[in-house]
């Protein structure tokens, strides 16, 4: 419980294997902004940021499973 704190969204990412190798590539899971929060950045902001800490250990590349017309805008 974070008190003082409100969670507006979420996002998740996980590993994928290619041929059941681990290859360093993750996947985007769906993620989501609470709607009394939407339109403000937050779900760009999370994808962003979320990008950035999986390619700092050295991930190779992401996947996404979701909305092409969303997330398209990422590079992903
Ligand atoms: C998609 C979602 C996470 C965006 O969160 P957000 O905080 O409103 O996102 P941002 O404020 O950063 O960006 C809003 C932009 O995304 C666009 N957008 C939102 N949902 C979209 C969709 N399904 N397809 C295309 N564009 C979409 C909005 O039109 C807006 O465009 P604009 O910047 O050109 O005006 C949020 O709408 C949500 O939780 N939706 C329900 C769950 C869902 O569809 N998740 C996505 C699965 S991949």
């Amino acid at each position: 419980m974070l008190q003082g704190w409100t969670v507006v969204g979420h996002l998740a990412f996980f590993p994928v294997t290619l041929d059941r190798q681990d290859a360093g590539w993750y996947g985007l899971a769906p993620g989501s902004v609470s709607p009394a929060h939407q339109r403000r950045g937050s779900g760009s902001a999370l994808i962003r940021d979320g990008l950035a800490c999986l390619r700092a250990p050295g991930a190779q590349d992401c996947v996404v499973r979701g909305d092409p017309l969303y997330n398209r805008r990422f590079g992903v």
